[in-house]
């Protein structure tokens, strides 16, 4: 017998979940002889690749494992005390483990389908309590993408609030972060806004032109400035007030709301998240009430259940899903909500009193530094101060010895101006941190140092009045988990309530949910990886630097693209840079009038809406009725606006799940008259191997690497969004203030230079692993899995559009509009998945009515199986109601889900059994999900707006009627 050795462990087969012999089945069903046949009747062949990917050879797991070992240690982990929003801190390690490192938490969607995501919206209610308390306001979102992008938001929204008509100017102090004032620029230019930067004591807000202003708390130098004053003189004038905070000072200093702050934004980093070179963290927008209905973001309230239980769900959810199309002032759709259920659970863990304690050891070791320092005879030059001191040196030169000396021994301080230095204290900080700090300072000036051996109680250093006097965190969630079994078992309990790729397919269109191997998820919680400040120097993050450079390398292979920039934070924040970039490079040409932005009808709501934000004007474009781009419309309406045409944005295959044929013509068009072409990357896991952006003709798409490129959703986020660019366009990419990306010092979209970096080596690590090759078939198995759905579904649902040969690409629409006729409206459908064990797939969007169904390559033939004989046990259920034999009000579909509580009623008196309900299906049996509320009455929640945990009085009334129950009952 010969015996052939050859690779047995190879990665591809982790991720391409169909074996040979599921493939041959799923062919023999969709009835093509081959997946090459299906590829061919599917992609048209003017768009094809003519070479397979120029990518390295695959890695195992172990391999790359090792390999990015070696990358990554090429990072150098110094103490960072830059400050500038960034501080190290600890996240718990039982946090870490049970949520960073837990599937059932970070592969779980956007919890649209409320009923199987009561735990994460459990997470970010308490998350948004933190914020509300923190921070004094009424009402806080349930994350935004960082603290720039969160405070260029609140211009927005209150640009579009004032009263005063034509007010265009917005004050911004010189004490804001600058990568926030940075990124204020970027936002402010295309929409007119006049940013006027200055010191706020010296600030002029009257008359009719100034209709916000910006203060940071404490300041970016570390001053803690008394705002009171300045907030009332200005609202005097009509011109709302935004603090940004620090929220570990807010648990000593008085909160923003009380000192009459319209909005405060910030960055929830210090709340147990790695700095991670940059991001993810979940930026924090809180504001006052008035402002609710226009809060950007997600915004979870409470409301009802059908058997009246307090439920969660998204509030105002419709307003958010469609985002509000080119009326939006934003396009925040992907946020940051796996990094607000670490902070928030961060706050439960810790409680009101250690978070406080550990701002005062912070703020006692900033005192005991600057007693040493000033013993040193070293100038600090803060009146007021929490944890960062600011250093007034001699001379340049002595700038350059502490930062020599300081590198040394691995410590990073802040150096500004010619003579300046920062220090800031963090949560991680020790008395022995204090005495190196003194130390290098001691060296420099050639005095000894005298160690300080305690820490000595302090007084707090605030301007008079400051110091905080209201309590927060009083709600008993932040009281009761403070022991590790506690809260491990109520972040356990948490985790049971929600659906998660854990349990099953997540057929989401649009969204591709697809698998978030274990291997690639290893290296995102190295100390390497997430230890680094973003601002520490270059040179430190050399692993950081190769794994950009091997990436934008590799997504130009993919798109076929000359530059990519990484640094947006979500696939609409890379919409905004790349319309920015087509602006710049028109503005460039000095044609300041191409302003006009063509989107066809079909397209996701954050284009429109990322289009204004880059100051275009919107014209909607017709579908056909086959569900392509009305090409007589779209000519009309090129030719109409010919002169000042910017760009026509695009997703590609189509929302409508098809490869429009005419998509080279489309781009050509678009370029005759002058204009550039927008590609949605959102599908492109129906391009990756076979055709490309570059290909179709694009000038500039974005990667959604939470879809395509296996960065788990996280609930709803993170996300990171880069962009890939034709040669011509790549000197308008996104740059950065404080650390300049490849030469460019300016037009920041994100806070952070490579915005969420620490991330990015899942990527990496998708893209070792699977080769071009595996790439391909990755991409060939996604539209083999899509067009086997079909094959079995299309008989029970019609599937709306399909390219020339009937096949569709990696996704389908089912209509599910004619079930109306019988009172069947596709949200039953949605919910009485749940039923089954399974999230429904994207509702609604892009057609109303309909289900958008997306498998992705990673779900074998026996999960896609399960999934089609609950849609198609679900349309018999349908058919019962059609034909009557079912009541249109009382059946199966209207009551989903079903919950335990629900089914384990004494008198059961539903026209249908028990196991009808739960067990549809005998397969159901083995592994059941059970929802643990029943229908959300949205409606209720959105009338009756609560925001955040229940108010303490209600929880004692709750407390109450519960011992009254136990009392009357007896076992
Ligand atoms: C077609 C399309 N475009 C853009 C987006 C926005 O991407 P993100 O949520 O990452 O901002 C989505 C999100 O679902 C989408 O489906």
């Amino acid at each position: 017998m010969s015996l052939k050795p050859q690779p047995a462990d190879v990665f591809e087969a982790r991720h391409n979940a169909p074996s040979a012999a599921d493939q041959a089945a799923m062919l023999r069903t969709i009835g093509v002889a081959s997946v090459a046949q299906l590829i061919d009747e599917t992609v048209p062949p003017a768009i094809r690749l003519p070479r397979a990917l120029d990518l390295p050879a695959a890695l195992s797991e172990r391999a790359f494992l090792a390999k990015f070992k070696q990358i990554a240690s090429q990072n150098q982990v110094f103490k960072s005390y830059i400050g500038l929003g960034y501080h190290d801190t600890t996240l718990p390690p039982v946090i870490q483990r049970n949520i960073l490192e837990n599937p059932g938490w970070y592969t779980a969607y956007t919890p649209y389908q409320a009923e199987i995501a009561q735990g994460r919206l459990e997470a970010l209610i308490n998350y948004q309590t933190m914020v509300i308390d923190l921070t004094g306001l009424e009402i806080a979102n349930a994350s935004l993408l960082d603290e720039g992008t969160a405070a260029a938001e609140a211009m927005h929204m209150l640009h579009s609030q004032t009263k005063k008509k034509g007010a265009y100017k917005y004050f911004v102090s010189e004490q804001v972060l600058p990568q926030t004032i940075d990124l204020l620029h970027t936002r402010a230019t295309p929409v007119g806004i006049e940013l006027v930067i200055g010191d706020h004591r010296e600030a002029d807000l009257g008359g009719p032109d100034f209709f916000g202003a910006m203060v940071q708390y404490p300041a970016a130098d570390g001053e803690i400035f008394d705002y009171k004053d300045f907030i009332a003189s200005a609202q005097k004038e009509n011109v709302f007030v935004v603090m940004a905070a620090d929220l570990l000072a807010l648990t000593l200093l008085t909160s923003p709301g009380e000192l009459g702050a319209d909005v405060c934004v910030g960055n929830s980093q210090r709340f147990g998240i790695p700095m991670g070179y940059g991001g993810p963290h979940a930026g924090f927008f809180s504001c006052k009430d008035q402002f609710k209905r226009v809060i950007p973001g997600r915004l979870i309230g409470q409301s009802i259940d059908a058997a009246g239980n307090k439920a969660y769900r998204m509030a105002l959810q419709t307003r958010e899903q469609h985002i509000r199309r080119e009326k939006a002032t934003s396009n925040i759709c992907t946020a940051q909500v796996l990094l607000s259920v670490l902070a928030g659970m961060y706050a439960v863990y810790h409680g009101p009193q250690r978070l406080q304690q550990f701002a005062i050891n912070t703020h006692a070791l900033a005192q005991t530094l600057a007693t040493g320092l000033h013993g040193l005879g070293v100038e600090q030059t803060n009146e007021f101060y929490f944890d960062t001191l600011n250093l007034r040196l001699e001379s340049a030169e002595m700038q350059q010895a502490v930062r020599q000396e300081a590198e040394a021994r691995h410590l990073n301080f802040r150096y500004f101006g010619e003579v300046r230095v920062g220090i800031s204290l963090n949560q991680n900080t020790e008395l022995h941190d204090v005495a190196d700090i003194l130390d290098v300072f001691g060296k420099v000036l050639g005095k000894e140092t005298d160690a300080p051996t305690a820490l000595e109680e302090v007084e707090l250093l605030a301007p008079a009045g400051l110091a905080r006097t209201s309590d927060y965190l009083t709600h008993p969630v932040f009281h009761t988990h403070h022991a590790e079994h506690e809260l491990l078992r109520y972040m356990k309990q948490l985790e049971n309530k929600d659906l998660s790729l854990a349990h099953s397919m997540i057929a989401l269109g649009s969204c591709t949910m697809k698998l978030n191997a274990t291997a690639e998820m290893i290296p995102v919680t190295w100390a390497e990886i997430g230890g680094l400040h973003p601002f520490a120097p270059v040179e430190q993050a050399k692993g950081y630097q190769q794994i950009f450079s091997d990436l934008q390398t590799w997504l130009c292979e993919v798109t076929g693209f000359a530059a990519v920039s990484l640094q947006p934070n979500s696939g609409a924040q890379g919409e905004y840079a790349g319309l920015l970039a087509i602006r710049g490079y028109h503005e460039a040409r000095g044609d300041h009038h191409r302003k006009v932005a063509l989107i066809p009808s079909s397209a996701h709501g954050t284009n429109p809406a990322s289009a204004v934000m880059a100051g275009m004007e919107v014209v909607v474009v017709k579908s056909s009725e086959d569900g392509n781009i009305d090409l007589d419309d779209l000519k009309a309406q090129a030719t109409k606006h010919a002169d000042r045409l910017a760009a026509l944005m695009v997703t590609y295959p189509s929302t409508h799940g098809v490869y429009e044929e005419t998509i080279i013509e489309i781009c050509a068009m678009i370029h005759q008259y002058g204009g550039r072409v927008y590609m949605d990357g959102a599908n492109m896991n129906a391009q990756v191997g076979l055709t490309s952006p570059a290909i179709i003709g694009a000038d500039v798409c974005h990667l959604n690497l939470h879809k395509t490129f296996c960065i788990p959703h996280g609930g709803g986020g993170p996300g990171v969004g880069p962009i890939g660019v034709v040669a011509d366009l790549a000197p308008y990419l996104p740059g950065h203030a404080v650390v300049p990306v490849e030469g460019r010092s300016s037009g920041a979209v994100s806070a952070a230079p490579w915005g969420s970096a620490s991330i990015l080596p899942i990527s990496y690590a998708y893209i070792s692993m699977m080769g071009g090759d595996g790439l391909q078939r990755a991409t060939e198995l996604a539209i083999l899995n899509a067009n086997y759905i079909k094959a079995r579904l299309e008989a029970h649902y019609p599937v709306l559009y399909t390219g020339r040969h009937g096949r569709c690409a990696h996704e389908m629409i089912l209509d599910c509009r004619h079930f109306k006729k019988a009172g069947i409206e596709v949200e039953d459908i949605a919910k009485r998945l749940m039923d089954y064990g399974f999230h429904a797939p994207t509702v609604s969007f892009p057609v109303a009515g309909t289900l958008m169904v997306e498998p992705t390559e990673s779900e074998s033939k026996a999960e896609l199986d399960r999934f089609c004989d609950a849609m198609i046990a679900i349309r018999k259920e349908i058919a019962e109601v059609e034909a009557g034999r079912a009541d249109a009000k009382d059946n199966v579909l209207k009551h989903a889900p079903h919950t335990a509580a629900t089914v384990l009623v004494h008198d059961w008196t539903r026209p249908y059994s028990r196991e009808q309900a739960v067990y549809p299906l005998e397969s159901v049996r083995a592994n059941k999900f059970w929802p643990s509320v029943s229908r959300i009455d949205s409606a209720y929640g959105d009338r009756n707006l609560i925001c955040s945990c229940t108010p303490i009085e209600q929880y004692v009334d709750h407390e109450e009627e519960l011992v009254q129950a136990d009392k009357g009952s007896s076992y």
